[in-house]
């Protein structure tokens, strides 16, 4: 059995309406944790307020200013602390170097860096009110491995993983662990090629590991991969 098996965590997901977001919901919510969950879309909102109803709820545009506030300023005033956060919304954007744009480079340094760092820094004082804190931040093997037509987003992926080494340092007197995890090939959209990927339920479990842990152990970083990857040209 794993340490503190049985007690009730509040844990915030970001973007917990599809993908790997709404896997790791589905896996916490059934070992009886309390769930803070965003979605952006009207559909995805929709179904994790549907999927999760026992949940708080939080439908935020996290690279619009205004929206990520007033989420902000809500989720304190709703939640007196929070024992796990996940920073798990992001973008992938696939591009050729030369035919890559500024655009897709801002919004992907909103969603996967300035996101992230702010909702972190925001959740602070909550998370030091928690006996074993954690912050689980979503990267890429794409920050730490060279992939084609990739070059923004494995750069704000690489930004996350130094702000999270970054923020660990900050924070070790605080108690709050800090993990980042970099998967390769999640099939988070039904890939024909799936079973050659990892199952979102995959990285559901490792987080569900990972954040029951006894509070001296932290886990620095995960590299996570298929045995057989479907190949990138
Ligand atoms: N799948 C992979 O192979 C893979 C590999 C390495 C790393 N990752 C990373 O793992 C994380 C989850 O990936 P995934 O494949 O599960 O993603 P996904 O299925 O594409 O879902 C993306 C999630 O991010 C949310 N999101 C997107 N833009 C947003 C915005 N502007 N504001 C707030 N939320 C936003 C979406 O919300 P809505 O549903 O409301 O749109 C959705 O919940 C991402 O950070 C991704 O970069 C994925």
């Amino acid at each position: 059995m794993q340490f503190e098996e049985r007690e009730s965590k509040t844990i915030l997901i970001t973007g917990a309406g599809r993908g790997m977001g709404y896997a790791t919901a589905k896996h916490l919510q059934a070992q009886g944790h309390d769930l803070v969950l965003t979605a952006r879309t009207e559909e995805s909102f929709q179904r994790i307020k549907k999927d999760f109803p026992d949940a708080l709820h939080f439908k935020v545009d996290l690279t619009n200013d205004e929206d990520l506030n007033s989420f902000l300023t809500r989720l304190k005033s709703k939640v007196k602390k929070l024992d796990v956060l996940i920073n798990n919304a992001g973008e992938f954007v696939e591009s050729a170097f030369a035919e890559s744009t500024l655009a897709d480079f801002d919004r992907m340094y909103k969603l996967d860096v300035r996101a992230p760092f702010m909702v972190t820094k925001e959740a602070v004082p909550l998370l030091r009110k928690a006996n074993a804190p954690i912050v689980i931040n979503m990267s890429s093997v794409a920050a730490v491995g060279q992939y084609p037509k990739v070059a923004a987003y494995s750069a704000a992926k690489a930004a996350l993983t130094k702000i999270t080494e970054v923020a660990r340092k900050d924070l070790e007197e605080d108690g709050i662990r800090f993990t980042v995890i970099h998967p390769h090939q999640v099939n988070t959209w039904n890939d024909k090629q799936g079973d050659r990927m990892l199952r979102p339920d995959d990285i559901a479990e490792l987080i569900g590991f990972i954040i029951n842990t006894h509070p001296n152990c932290q886990v620095l970083r995960v590299d996570v991969s298929s045995i057989k990857p479907v190949r990138q040209e």
